[in-house]
């Protein structure tokens, strides 16, 4: 609840933003606010960072401390921060219809909104399902998928194929996607049905039981192996009872893994021999991330739905979309079939229209092309830190980077829990936000640092940001 006694300042600082009282605030989250995917412990002993204000590129604290949001909040703030723009679409939207549902009545921000992702999605996906984040989305192409199979004959096609440590949600069927166990084990048992192959992690090819014959780009051919282990497991299952195979086009959770070329061409030829839906999972990788409106567009596929949410309205309001092809609604155009499924909140008005206003300002500022410019530039700015002997990778696409941390560079040697706890919880989440840079210490897969900024910035950011975690990412080693 925003403070209004008038014991606590309300005034307004200089940059336009109320000042809060910190203490009180502090006091209120420990009190009754639970935290999402955080240890509630350490809010109760150290209190939480509280956010006040957004601009740009920059995010402020309670005490007035400017930051880098180079996470662009989580992977959403694509256009940046403070757009007055998309809080009028909002406030007129509101003024005009603040809800109506589309059940069976619609409302014209949903109908132009999924026009215009009609538009911008690749092939023939052309029909567009609104929830109201990520999860939900992937959610809706699971029961999608196995509902599809239903209405074609073949109701024992209901599995759901996906790689190792990737993050696809938290309801149930989006769990039973997702492949990081420790997210799951206490949630046992979940929706039936998931099944795990190899991710695209280069760096840890040989790990996962890639074997080079020295034939060939080494590249393309781990591609090759990845993707034929998606043929495996298909076999392995029986094709009569696999749905769909669910991919993020660079997967995030483990640290920013792209796709080796040809390795999503190779997957949609698999998944055409077999009858197996493909499924993009776009929620962090959609709306310029990738330098595209979709990086299926990025890395040249169609797949045969698209879940995305996130990047969509830049978080101005929250919404998600499920995106299907032409060959997935077919069997919907006719009769008294109908998806029984449905979110109150999904294709919000006010949602929909700040998603619209924030593709204008994708369209008018070009940012999906400035990202294309621009990428080379960050990637080749955060190699720099290869220097650092705690480096041992730096790896991603777009405005999109993971730098994995290593004890050992020669032999790639990762850090064992214990200090990977000391490390990233105990010390380096902490020193870089203390330094002003807020991202990500992520420790789902082997140890990374990952940088998503709002897709506005330039060289001069891309370097504030490398000198910020060269000092820390030095001093990280010396405390090892
Ligand atoms: C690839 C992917 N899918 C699904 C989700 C879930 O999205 P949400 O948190 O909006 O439910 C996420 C969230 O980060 C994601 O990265």
């Amino acid at each position: 609840m925003t403070v209004t006694d008038s014991s606590v300042s309300t005034t307004r600082s200089e940059h336009g933003s109320t000042r809060y009282d910190s203490a009180d605030l502090q006091q209120k989250a420990k009190d009754h606010l639970w935290m999402h995917f955080a240890r509630q412990s350490a809010m109760e002993k150290e209190g939480v960072p509280i956010i006040v204000r957004g601009d740009g590129h920059h995010i402020w604290d309670v005490n007035g401390k400017r930051y880098i949001d180079g996470l662009a909040g989580l992977f959403v703030v694509n256009a940046g921060h403070g757009r007055k723009r998309l809080a009028e679409a909002a406030a007129r939207q509101a003024e005009e219809l603040a809800f109506f549902p589309i059940w069976s009545y619609a409302h014209p921000s949903a109908i132009e909104l999924a026009d215009r992702l009609a538009d911008y999605a690749p092939g023939d996906l052309n029909h567009v399902f609104f929830s109201t984040g990520g999860g939900e989305a992937v959610e809706t192409a699971f029961k999608l998928a196995k509902y599809y199979w239903k209405l074609k004959g073949q109701p024992t096609k209901h599995k759901v194929i996906s790689r190792s440590i990737a993050y696809h949600g938290t309801p149930q069927g989006a769990l039973a996607i997702t492949g990081i166990p420790a997210m799951k084990a206490m949630f046992e048992p979940i929706t039936p049905g998931g099944f795990r192959v190899p991710n695209t992690n280069y760096y840890r090819a040989e790990e996962m039981g890639f074997v080079w014959n020295g034939e060939g780009d080494r590249r393309f051919e781990f591609g090759q192996w990845a993707a034929n282990r998606i043929e495996e497991m298909i076999l392995f299952e029986g094709p009569e009872t696999v749905a769909a195979v669910f991919l993020e086009p660079v997967q995030n959770s483990g640290g920013c893994f792209p796709p080796p070329e040809g390795y999503f061409q190779r997957v949609r030829e698999i998944c055409d021999k077999y009858d197996v839906l493909l499924v993009a999972d776009e929620v962090i990788t959609g709306f310029g991330r990738i330098g595209n409106m979709f990086a299926s567009t990025t890395y040249d596929f169609v797949p045969d739905m698209i879940t995305c949410a996130k990047g969509l309205t830049s978080g101005y309001s929250p919404a998600g979309a499920t995106i299907i092809s032409e060959k997935l609604y077919e069997p919907f155009r006719h009769g008294d079939t109908a998806f029984y499924h449905g979110y109150t909140f999904g294709g919000h008005p006010v949602s929909a229209a700040v998603a619209l206003e924030n593709l204008d300002i994708f369209e008018e500022e070009g940012l999906n092309a400035h990202v294309r410019e621009n990428s080379p530039v960050f990637r080749a700015t955060l190699e720099r830190l290869l220097d650092l002997p705690i480096v041992g990778d730096v790896r991603g696409d777009g405005y999109f980077f993971g730098i994995e941390l290593v004890k050992d560079k020669a032999t790639k040697e990762t850090f064992d829990d214990d200090e990977s706890e000391r490390l990233l919880r105990g010390f380096l989440s902490k020193a870089l936000f203390d330094a002003g840079l807020y991202c990500r210490a992520d420790d789902r897969g082997d140890p990374v640092v990952q940088l998503a900024p709002p897709l506005t910035i330039g060289p001069s950011e891309f370097d504030e940001i490398e000198g910020i975690l060269r000092s820390v990412l030095t001093e990280a080693w010396t405390r090892l």
